[in-house]
């Protein structure tokens, strides 16, 4: 069952952070058998970034939170929950939001990671938006990180083309100035989980030597099935939470897609019959973030100067699991 809610908090600040290293298609393709031509025309994507070999998944959302705070206007000792989704983690345990706690110096107050994949950062917000609704919370740091770079096969170029690392990090609060968090839709469906996967380093596939030889430590991916999965979830995502505030679509000025890939994103404007030119994209310089993504891409449309106050926007992700998101959001 769909785990369905009306939204009442508001985003008071936003913030990102992308490593300064920039690896482009050229270079790639002297690393794998691929091309700029073919990157570009099946994916859009033109480069991505890459961490520093000392820069964990903490330290770039420690970046991220620090612009995300202060664009809230806010300081670390606002903050009384933190929740980090992401799928690179700096270890198993203990959580990362934990590292980033004691990285920015926030006080000692509730902090756990959420992982459901690219969808992680919506889930957050969700569950951040619950939290805050409950009464016993009044300001969230959610923030969606990555260091894809460290699950990537570079050997295997039909994955290793399309993933980079970043961060994006939102302030939700209870009270404020700022954004409205109107609803969300979150939704999984567990039954094909070898579709997108890292299988080893668990409880089911323990690291081990034949775990390392089999190259299970890193991202396996059926694109195909994915790309067909990812568009008819988002499509049913978005549709059933602009039904449930009886929105429609043609009043959405903004829609923010997970950016894993243009043809994703142009088909499912087809689909819901929202013109390109109300979806922001940026994948064509991050490549897909997984958590990061959205926030990514919010913080970038947001300081835009097309955005105006009272414009209905709509964030909608997919990823493994499969997992889908989407949220409503008046700016
Ligand atoms: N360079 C050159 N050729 C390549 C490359 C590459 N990087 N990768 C694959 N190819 C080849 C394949 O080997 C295949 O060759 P063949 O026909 O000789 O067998 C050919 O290109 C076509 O491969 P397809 O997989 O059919 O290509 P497709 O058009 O489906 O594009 C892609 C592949 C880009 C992966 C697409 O399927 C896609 O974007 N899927 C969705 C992936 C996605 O969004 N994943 C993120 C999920 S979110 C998360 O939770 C992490």
């Amino acid at each position: 069952m769909n785990h369905n809610h009306a939204g009442s908090s508001i985003l008071r600040g936003v913030g990102s952070y992308a490593p300064a290293r920039k690896l482009d298609n050229l270079e790639l393709s002297q690393r794998v058998e691929t091309s700029d031509e073919w990157i570009t025309t099946r994916t859009g994507i033109k480069e991505r970034r890459i961490a520093g070999d000392s820069e964990s998944t903490s330290d770039l959302a420690v970046e991220a939170s620090r612009r995300a705070i202060a664009d809230a206007g806010l300081c670390v000792e606002d903050v009384d929950l933190v929740i980090v989704a992401t799928i690179t983690p700096d270890m198993a345990f203990p959580s990362t939001a934990c590292l980033l706690q004691h990285k920015l110096g926030i006080p000692k107050v509730a902090c756990f990671d959420l992982e459901a994949a690219c969808s992680g950062f919506l889930y957050a917000l969700d569950v951040a938006d619950g939290m805050l609704s409950s009464g016993r919370y009044q300001c969230a740091l959610v923030v969606g990180a990555e260091k894809l770079s460290t699950i990537m096969d570079w050997e295997d170029r039909t994955t290793c083309v399309l993933f980079g690392d970043g961060a994006g990090a939102t302030v939700l609060a209870r009270e404020g100035d700022g954004a409205e968090m109107l609803g969300f839709q979150c939704g999984a469906d567990g039954s094909n989980p070898s579709l997108l996967q890292q299988p080893a380093g668990g409880s089911l596939l323990p690291a081990s030597n034949e775990t390392i030889e089999s190259r299970g430590h890193y991202l396996k991916m059926n694109g195909r099935e994915i790309f067909k999965s990812a568009v008819r979830v988002m499509e049913r995502a978005a549709i059933e939470l602009l039904e449930r505030h009886g929105i429609d679509k043609n009043e959405l000025s903004h829609v923010i897609p997970h950016q894993a890939n243009a043809r994703i994103v142009e088909s499912l404007s087809q689909r819901l019959e929202i013109p390109m030119e109300r979806f922001y994209c940026n994948l064509h310089k991050y490549g897909n973030t997984s958590a990061a993504s959205i926030p990514l891409a919010l913080d970038e449309a947001y300081k835009s100067s097309t955005f105006q106050k009272g414009e209905l926007g709509l964030l909608v992700a997919f990823g493994a699991g499969l997992t889908w998101s989407a949220a409503l959001v008046r700016f």
